[in-house]
């Protein structure tokens, strides 16, 4: 941390002091509460089904209770992640443009307003399925409680916001709620990647009156403000999450029904038309280009996707509430696909990196700076060298950095 961000926190800090004191005179000072919301792939997800068919013999037809699915490991397995992916998986209709399951298939996502369903993805709290576990715990040793000054605020983070509208909705209550319970003090939200922009976009709709009022700061860590190029990696080859003896090509076939997904590409706010971001012997496709490269790989409901939520990309406005942007750097992170053969998608391409946190690009971390001078509320970047997408959620400076915002009363 610099010694600009220090003066800007201490400048921030006395600040918003002097206007608690006034504000809230007649008001016991209290911590101000804490809601995380996750990014894609940070809630939990339960299952029951019944279905007409299953992928393999093996796979069960019917589960009568609800079940965790999401990062259940003893599903992760070759073979039987097969089972998995015709569970999770959601398939496009082009006349309503929304998702649905597989026939038979009912999800729901556990927990509402519980931080717990986010610090652990996983419920039998396998370290593999650790989230947002170590803020908590910070959270909860300066005296934090349980689902009154820390809430949780999961979604089905498969689909994108034009399917997760009933969550702003919840979302705004659970702010209002979260501000009740606790002496009427002003929330702060933190949130990771997908998270970031999700908190955004309710931030951007709902009034000045609303966020004076109810919001305290925004801390958003690894924020996929702008979208990804690992997620056109993902259209094109997959992602084994990094994780056991998964293969990318396995794990495509449900990665690409997310509509989530495409709500992650690159913003074409801050990705510019002409610049080559998939090569190939034959041509070259630009960023302008994305939708032929969809036809080429012979998905053109990735497009579509995107088309439906292309309105909340490139409504970029200022949040209009304090900000504290934390992001990693200095990690190999996906530019962009370099085919050898001139079709594509007959092949795995190779990957040509460049800065970012190994999943995000630097310039979509980095975005939040640029409402710099479109709004008053001040906006704290901090760059975490070293720290990856999914680390920082564990990166000591991380910690130290929200603890020390978190100590003030307001
Ligand atoms: C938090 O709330 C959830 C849902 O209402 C409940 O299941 C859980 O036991 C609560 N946890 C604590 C520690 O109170
Ligand atoms: C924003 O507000 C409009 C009008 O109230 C509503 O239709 C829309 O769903 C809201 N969008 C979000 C992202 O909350
Ligand atoms: C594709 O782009 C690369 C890198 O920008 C460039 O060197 C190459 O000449 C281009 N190839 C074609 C076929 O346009």
């Amino acid at each position: 941390m610099n010694i600009l961000v220090i003066v800007g926190v201490l400048v921030v800090l006395s600040l918003s002091a002097v206007e608690g004191n006034w504000l809230f005179s007649s008001r016991k000072k209290t911590r101000s509460p804490v809601i995380f919301v996750p990014g894609n792939g940070g809630s939990q997800i339960e299952t029951k089904f019944n279905k007409p068919n299953t992928v393999h013999y093996f796979c069960a037809k019917t589960q009568n209770d609800w079940y965790n699915v999401w990062l259940n490991i003893e599903e992760l397995i070759p073979g039987v992640i097969d089972c998995w992916i015709d569970n999770v998986k959601l398939y496009y209709d082009k006349a309503t443009r929304t998702t649905h399951n597989s026939p038979g298939v009912e999800l729901r996502i556990p927990g509402w307003g519980d931080p717990f369903v986010v610090e652990w993805i996983d419920p039998t709290k396998n370290s593999a399925g650790s989230y947002f576990k170590d803020i908590a715990k910070a959270l909860y040793d300066m005296g934090y409680e349980r689902n009154k000054s820390l809430r949780g605020a999961p979604y089905d983070f498969r689909k994108a916001p034009n399917e997760n509208e009933y969550w702003f909705k919840d979302m705004k209550k659970l702010v209002e709620d979260t501000y009740d319970q606790n002496n009427d003090t002003p929330v702060t939200i933190i949130t990771h990647s997908m998270g970031s922009p999700m908190t955004l976009h309710l931030l951007q709709n709902v009034s000045a009156d609303w966020k004076k009022k109810y919001i305290q700061r925004f801390i958003s860590l690894a924020g996929a403000w702008a979208g990804s190029m690992k997620a056109v990696k993902v259209y094109a080859m997959g992602d084994d999450l990094d994780a056991f003896l998964l293969s990318g090509k396995t794990m495509r076939a449900e990665q690409i029904s997310m509509p989530s997904l495409a709500f992650l590409l690159p913003n074409p706010l801050f990705w510019k038309p002409n610049e080559v971001i998939i090569t190939t012997p034959g041509r070259n496709y630009t960023f302008a280009q994305l939708k032929e490269f969809f036809t080429d790989i012979g998905y053109d409901i990735g497009w579509e996707m995107r088309l439906d939520n292309l309105k909340y990309s490139t409504n970029f406005r200022a949040p209009e509430v304090e900000i504290h942007c934390l992001y990693g750097s200095n990690k190999k992170t996906v530019e962009m696909l370099q085919y050898k053969k001139p079709k594509v998608f007959e092949e795995t391409p190779n990957l040509l990196y460049g800065n970012g946190d190994g999943t995000v690009n630097s310039r979509s971390l980095e975005a939040c700076t640029s409402w710099k001078p479109l709004q008053k509320e001040s906006i704290t970047a901090v760059e975490l060298r070293d720290s990856d997408h999914m680390s920082i959620l564990a990166d000591q400076r991380a910690i130290d950095y929200i603890v020390n915002l978190m100590k003030e009363e307001i």
